[in-house]
């Protein structure tokens, strides 16, 4: 199935994938499009498509030609997301000193996408709850309501539900959220698809950069069909087109797809080449190259919270769970290391 986006002409804005379980998905999609404007919640892991899916639904829906805007949820400071999404009247605080509207009024009737809706705080959840029940909402200070009359669609890729039993997602907003659920399956999960995928990007790259890639070599082909694509769709592309920028081969070989480096290293340190077994000062993940001038510890260290946290979709309680530090110490070092809310806003919107 190739599925262009409709209204995008664009080659990136393409649904491909011909497994059953992408079908099904698609199928649900476009059903949500055509009936209603029902709030929508669209989940799946990082990389699966979450965002092409809401603009599907948006494109597709009868309100195709009013705006679609999308918020990350999890990269705006949370002090400024209530501003953001409802505006705000003058007077409202210190430095507001006109009216402004928010993005909810900025969609005028079309979809509003909220990206990651689950990082955002109780509060934040209580009051998107209340406009998306009543479909009406007021600017901070203001006192005039304001109608949603538009598509609310909403995404994530952790596990709500999961939230909602832990107590870090109002119950309430869970549900009112999943109306709709399109719930997109991992790459690993749709069979075929991986092959199929990598064809398209090959093609996709090779043309861009005039490159005269053909092809994949059978064991790159093995090797994308058995991998389990922790990153999915969006891994695989990135795979495929540095394989492309950096070698330019004609076949792209099983070398050329660098995927998951720490097993590679392990295997190569713990087996062979130099004789050596694994030790306990083996890396942990791929070597870091020094420059011959140095790097300062501090410069690595801030390379390394940043890359987490963009991992963790800008989901701070990830990313301290995933550097096995308590969010306490995370955010101790953040500020150490002097990293302001705004290059996490740009590492996470950077396209
Ligand atoms: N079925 C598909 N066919 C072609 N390209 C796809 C497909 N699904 C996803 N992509 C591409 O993979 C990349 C990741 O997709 P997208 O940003 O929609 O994922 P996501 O689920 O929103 O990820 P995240 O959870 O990290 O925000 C994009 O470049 C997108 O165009
Ligand atoms: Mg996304």
């Amino acid at each position: 199935m190739t599925l262009k986006i409709p209204n995008s002409s664009h080659p990136h804005k393409t649904i491909i994938g011909e497994s059953p379980q992408l079908r099904q998905a698609v199928d649900l999609a476009i059903r949500i499009a055509k009936s209603s404007t029902m709030t929508t919640l669209i989940t799946g892991e990082s990389g699966t498509g979450k965002e092409l899916f809401a603009k599907l639904i948006h494109e597709t829906g009868a309100d195709a030609d009013k705006p679609f805007i999308d918020i990350n949820c999890g990269a705006i400071p949370i002090n400024l997301l209530e501003s953001e999404l409802f505006g705000y009247e003058k007077g409202a605080f210190t430095g507001a000193d006109q009216n402004k509207r928010g993005l909810f009024e900025l969609a005028g009737g079309g979809t509003i996408f909220l990206d990651e809706i689950g990082n955002t705080t109780n509060g934040i959840q209580m009051k998107l709850l209340k406009a998306v029940e009543n479909k009406k909402f007021r600017r901070l200070n203001g006192t005039m309501e304001i109608n949603i009359s538009g598509r609310i669609i909403a995404a994530t890729n952790v596990n709500l539900y999961e939230e909602v039993r832990q107590g870090r997602f109002r119950e309430d907003f869970y549900h009112r959220l999943n109306v709709g659920h399109v719930q997109i399956p991992p790459l690993r999960e749709r069979s075929g698809d991986a092959l199929v995928l990598a064809m398209h990007f090959v093609k996709l790259f090779a043309a861009e950069n005039e490159n005269h890639t053909l092809g994949l070599t059978a064991a790159a082909e093995s090797l994308i069909a058995n991998y389990h694509w922790p990153g999915n769709i969006r891994q695989l592309r990135n795979a495929i087109e540095r394989a492309i920028l950096v070698y330019a081969p004609v076949y792209i070989d099983a070398e050329h797809l660098i995927l998951e480096p720490q097993p590679e290293f392990v295997r190569r340190n713990g087996t062979g080449g130099n004789g050596r077994s694994a030790s306990k000062t083996q890396l942990h993940f791929n070597p870091i190259e020094i420059p011959n001038e140095g790097i300062a510890l501090e410069t690595l260290e801030r390379d390394i919270i940043l890359s987490t946290i963009q991992k963790a979709g800008g989901n701070l309680s990830k990313a301290s769970r995933l550097l096995k530090i308590n969010r306490g110490k995370l955010r101790y070092r953040i500020e150490k290391l002097n990293i302001s809310k705004e290059d996490i806003f740009l590492l996470l919107n950077e396209r």
